[in-house]
């Protein structure tokens, strides 16, 4: 059972994604953090994040053991990763994993910008989460106040409208809702209706 969870920043997928994979029992991966590590390496050697060649050699040496790292974390690193993630041969360097990972038994959820697309084609279940900018950007805004980050709604939405424009205008395996996926928009859905909408459609494709 592969679940492919598809949808821009903070539009819950993530949450949905590990909420969902808990419930079923399946493994989860947030593919972000893949181009997040990858941005991170070539940062750490030193180079700008718009060498292709830089970008290309971490992507090709990433070691998935170092993904939870806190550096990882954050708008930033966001942003960084959205920068790599234009670059076609860091995305196809990344594919074994994402695939071999969907693999996995009894199941997998993956959560990124192309799982529905062109990670895993064939998933079950596709689902594209979205929700008004302002309500995402209201989201992360209210995240970083419980932090103790003190920065501006107005940045956080600008961040937020910026990425959305990278990830979705670029020509290699853009953010994009796959023709067969379900749309969800959670900008008047608490995380528990998510959650039961999304696990509804997942209990009619295994059946009884
Ligand atoms: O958590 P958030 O939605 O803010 O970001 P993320 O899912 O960690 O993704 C960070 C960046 O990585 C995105 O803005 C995309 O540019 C890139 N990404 C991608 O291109 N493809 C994926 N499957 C996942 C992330």
């Amino acid at each position: 059972m592969i679940i492919a969870i598809d949808g821009p920043a903070a539009s819950g997928k993530g949450t949905l994604a590990k909420r969902v994979a808990e419930h079923f029992g399946y493994a989860c991966l947030d593919t972000g953090l893949l181009y997040r590590a990858v941005a991170r390496d070539v940062a750490r050697q030193g180079f700008r994040l718009e060498d292709i060649w830089a970008a290309i050699a971490a992507a090709r040496g990433l070691d998935p053991a170092s993904f939870d790292d806190p550096a990882l974390r954050g708008t930033a690193a966001g942003d960084a990763a959205s920068i790599v993630a234009r670059i076609p041969v860091v995305r196809a360097a990344l594919l074994t994993y994402q695939r071999d990972f969907a693999r996995r038994p009894p199941g997998a959820v993956l959560d990124g910008r192309d799982i529905g697309t062109i990670v895993c084609p064939d998933a079950d279940v596709k689902i594209f989460v979205t929700a008004t900018p302002e309500i995402r950007a209201k989201r992360r805004f209210t995240e970083f106040e419980a932090r103790g980050d003190t920065v501006a709604y107005e940045t956080v939405l600008a961040d937020i409208l910026v990425r959305d424009a990278r990830d979705s205008g670029r020509p290699n395996a853009p953010m994009a809702q796959a023709a067969d996926a379900m749309l969800l928009d959670t900008s008047n859905l608490s995380i528990e209706a998510a959650f039961d909408a999304v696990v509804g459609l997942i209990k009619r494709k295994i059946g009884p």
